[in-house]
Parts: C-alpha cells; structure tokens; sequence
C-alpha cells in the first residue's frame, strides 16, 4: 500500500497512531499497523512500568506456557518506529485531547479492568470476593498487592462457570507446592499454604451442555493430586434441547466438556484431603452472615433452562437450598471502565464502535471493543479488523497540528511523570528472573510500582 493523503504514511511523514494499552489487543494492532506497507509510528501508553496486559495480571501463574505468547509481542516492540511510554496513565497524566494534538490516530486497547456485579444481598459481607481481585492479587498486580484472603475456613464457593472460575477453582484447590515452583506472587504462595479450605463448589446457572470453560480447563480439574471432583450424574442426564444443542456446530467445546463431566460423575470419592463438587441450574438468591460477621451460607435458586438449542436461558424455579459457605468468589466476568474524552457505554463497559471505529481518527480492539470474552488470540483478528478501518480511513485523516514526540515528553515532565521505555522494562524483566533464580521459581515479579522503578536506578 502507498502512502495515505495529506502525505500521512509516506516516509517524510509517518502515521502517528497511539495505542492505550499493552495488552493483546494493543499488540496486536501496534503488528497490524507495521505490516500496513505505511510508514507508520506506534506510540504504546501504558498505565504501568511493564507490559502484556492480563498475560501477565490474568492468565495463571500453572499455565507458565501460555505467557510465553509474550515472545511474540517482544518482537513487535523490537521494531524501529514502535516506542513504549510505561508508566503514564492516559486520563490522569494525559487526557485524550493532549493525545489528538499529538497523534494522527488513537487506538484504545485498554481491556476490561474491574468485575460485572452481582447485587444480592450479602454481597458487601466480608469473606465475599472478586476473581478479579483474586486474580490479580496471586499475580502481584500492583492494585491488588494488600489483599488478603481469608482461606481459614472449610467451605469455599466459586460462582460461574467460565475459564476464569476454573482458575480460581484450581488455584484454590490444588497443593501449594506445586504453586510455589511457579511464577506465582510470593504474598498468595505464602496466604495459600495456610489455606483450610477443604470444599469447593463451583456452581453454574445454566447446565454442563451451556458451560463457558473449555475442555482443557475442565478435565484439569480432574487431575489435581489430593483432589476429589465430584459431579452429580443427574446433571449430566442431558435433555433433548440440550441434545440437539450439542449437535450445533458451535458446541465442539461443550461436547469435549462433556466427555469430562460425565467421566467425573462416574468417579467415586476416595478421601482426599480436598473436594472439588461441581454443580449446574442454580444461581446465588442471598449470602448470610456467620457468627463472625463474616460469609456463612449461601441461598441457591434451582434453575430451570428454557428456550431453543443455543439459546437456553436460566429462569429461577423458586426453590432454593441454603448451602454452608465461608468463602465465596464471584467469578461471573469482567466489565470495562471508560476514560475520560472516550466515548463509552456504561451499561455493557465497552466504547460503541462499528469494526472497531469508534470515529475516524478513534478506534478501539480487544475487550473494550467487543466485551470481555476470547482467549489471547481472538484478539489478533480482532485487532486487525479495527486496524483496517484505520487504513482505509487514513486518506482522510487530517494529521494532528503538532507531531512531536518532544512535545509529549515536555508535558509528562511537567507532571512529573517518569516515563518507562521497553529498555528499561527490560531491565525490570531481567531482574524479575533473576530474583528468581534465588526463589526456586522460574521469575519473582515485583508488586509496587515504586519497586519497579527502583531497578531502573540501580
Ligand atoms: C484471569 C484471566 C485469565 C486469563 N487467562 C487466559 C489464558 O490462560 N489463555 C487465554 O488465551 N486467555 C486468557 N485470558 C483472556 C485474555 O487475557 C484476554 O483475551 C486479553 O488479555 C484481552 O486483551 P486486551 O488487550 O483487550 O486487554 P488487557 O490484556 O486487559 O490489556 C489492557 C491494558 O491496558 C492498560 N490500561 C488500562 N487502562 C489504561 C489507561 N487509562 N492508560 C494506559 N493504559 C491502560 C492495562 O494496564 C493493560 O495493560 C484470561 C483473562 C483473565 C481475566
Ligand atoms: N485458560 C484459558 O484459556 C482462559 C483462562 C481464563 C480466562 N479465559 C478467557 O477469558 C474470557 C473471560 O472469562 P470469564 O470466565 O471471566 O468469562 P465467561 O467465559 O464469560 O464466563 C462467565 C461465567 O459467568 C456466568 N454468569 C454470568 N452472569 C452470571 C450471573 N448473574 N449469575 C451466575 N452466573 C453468571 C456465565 O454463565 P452463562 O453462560 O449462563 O452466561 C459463565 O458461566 C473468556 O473468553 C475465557 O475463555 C481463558
């Protein structure tokens, strides 16, 4: 492709095109836009020192392979025209008018932050979590580094049943040494080896044909040492919607799934020290307090499906069952949060777009285009589908009034911002590993941003 007009893309005047957000989808564009055929610069903001989004705050420190997709984006930021400004928070240290002085385009790749509500009452009690707290604290994501856990209980209860919930269900129940040997934050190895729960529930509103997770994350469950699943076969005994459901050509996943649900239902107990007891058509009505103060039951609804294949929904019976519960998490998804210039929609946390353009000159990619679903790589063609209307509308684009990067620079100075630049991530990367090294796990991250910046003056 040639240059765009207005001479924007030509190697006297490159594309300025700014992504907020490290994450997948940021990546991915920042690739998408380098293998345009334009001349074009890629400015990264970052409200963090170090990249990668949930790849480093989200994704499971036991699934070690799966963060190795960082590789790919390293190389992507190893390109000449793509410069990194860790460390600035777009909205508190530059709004989004300073951006449009500055650059010809704005992508927003700045994912899906907090979690999606569940208001019944009880919520607010104290032993009543997020995963997206949970999440990000064993992560030692610098927000949640202060968390604390009360696992000094039996009974624990996990409510969703997506991919996250099988995290959470995981990490909860298996043994710590096995979680000591990976990345995970030294805080959660050390409050988990002195977890007493014993029980986990891991509750579904709808039934095992319409489960979110995915087939390796289920038959996981089933192998964790010291762990009982248990399934109820009569939740497996499928119905002829949720037959001819699992026929669609959508449902591969959930036949998979089944394959593991029915095999667990056939397992029999063996006293293990923990319990992993997996069940479907019920919601959370109400949590009760304990003695204590803190979460101790947990009102359930029965569901009951209604609806053609593929499209069940779960509607609430009446009848309700009181289950003991100490600890419950939340595990129901992710929403976003808007910036401030950003265009957004409160009600489903993602900025209205079509294709991803939110307007000509504004884009957005990942989970605050689309929602907070898909795995890493579902943002890839994600990414280039926004980046794609940024091509085709770069003929029209204007150009910004003032295309500096010193100009930038002068105003985060200003602010007292201390701009983080990929090298210097680098640095940070390097002494992550290296501590490490001394832990007997394959990196030791740093929690506080304060800690992170202290490498970079050494
Ligand atoms: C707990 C969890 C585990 C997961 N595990 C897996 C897995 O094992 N495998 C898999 O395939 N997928 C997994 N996923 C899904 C995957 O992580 C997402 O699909 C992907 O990260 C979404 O990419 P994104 O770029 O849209 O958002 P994010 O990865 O969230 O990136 C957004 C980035 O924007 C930054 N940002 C936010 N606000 C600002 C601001 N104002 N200024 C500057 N920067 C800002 C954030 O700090 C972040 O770095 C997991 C998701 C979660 C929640
Ligand atoms: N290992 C991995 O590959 C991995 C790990 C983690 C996350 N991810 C991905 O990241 C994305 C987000 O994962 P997620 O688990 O947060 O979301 P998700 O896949 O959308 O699952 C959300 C779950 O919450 C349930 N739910 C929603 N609202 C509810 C309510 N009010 N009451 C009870 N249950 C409710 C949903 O049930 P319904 O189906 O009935 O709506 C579903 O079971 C997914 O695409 C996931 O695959 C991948």
């Amino acid at each position: 492709m040639g240059s765009a007009g207005s001479g924007l893309g030509s190697a006297e005047r490159p594309l300025r095109v700014a992504i907020i957000g490290s994450g997948p989808s940021g990546f991915y564009a920042a690739d998408a836009l380098f293998k345009s055929g334009l001349a074009v610069h890629v400015h990264m903001f970052e409200r963090f020192p170090t990249p990668y989004g949930l790849v480093r705050f989200g994704v499971a420190p036991d699934h070690a392979k799966i963060r190795t997709v960082t590789n790919i984006y390293a190389k992507t930021a190893s390109h000449d025209n793509y410069r990194y400004w860790g460390n600035v928070t777009i909205g508190r240290d530059l709004t989004i008018a300073e951006l449009e002085k500055h650059f010809d385009a704005i992508i927003f790749a700045f994912g899906a932050e907090t979690d999606r509500k569940l208001n019944i009452p009880g919520i607010e009690l104290p032993r009543s979590y997020t995963a997206t707290a949970f999440c990000a604290w064993y992560n030692g994501h610098p927000d949640y580094r202060d968390c604390h856990f009360d696992l000094s209980h039996e009974v624990a209860v996990v409510i969703g049943q997506g991919n996250v919930a099988m995290d959470v269900t995981r990490v909860l129940a298996k043994p710590v040494d096995e979680l000591a040997k990976t990345d995970m934050a030294s805080h959660a190895i050390e409050q988990l080896a002195e977890s007493k729960v014993r029980d986990i529930y891991c509750i579904g509103r709808r039934g095992p044909a319409q489960a979110a997770f995915t087939p390796k994350e289920i038959s996981e469950l089933g192998e964790i040492p010291g762990c009982d699943v248990i399934v109820d076969p009569k939740d497996v005994d499928l119905s002829d919607v949720d037959k001819a459901e699992l026929e669609l050509p959508e449902s591969k996943s959930n036949v998979r799934n089944m394959e593991s649900l029915v095999e667990f239902s056939k397992r029999r107990p063996t006293g293990a020290k923990r319990r992993i007891i997996i069940r479907f058509f019920q919601s959370p009505t109400e949590l009760h307090a304990a003695a204590d103060g803190g979460v101790g039951e947990v009102v359930l609804e029965t569901n009951k499906l209604s609806g053609e294949p593929g499209k069940q929904k779960a509607r609430g019976t009446g009848e309700t069952e009181t289950l003991a519960c100490d600890v419950f998490f939340r595990s129901i998804g992710y929403h976003g949060v808007g910036i401030e210039g950003v265009p957004f929609n409160a009600d489903w946390g993602v900025i209205p777009n079509e294709l991803g353009r939110v307007e000509p000159g504004k884009y957005a990619v990942g989970w605050i285009k689309r929602g907070p679903s898909g795995l890493i790589g579902t943002n890839k063609k994600d990414s280039e589908e926004s980046v794609q209307q940024l091509l085709a509308d770069a003929p029209s684009l204007g150009g910004c009034a003032e295309p500096s990067d010193d100009a930038v620079t002068a105003l985060l100075d200003s602010r007292g911002v201390r701009v983080v630049r990929y090298a210097d991530w680098l640095k940070i990367d390097a002494a992550e590993l290296e501590r490490g090294k001394a832990k007997g796990k394959p990196r030791d991250n740093f929690t506080s941003v304060a800690e992170m910046l202290a490498v970079l003056d050494q």
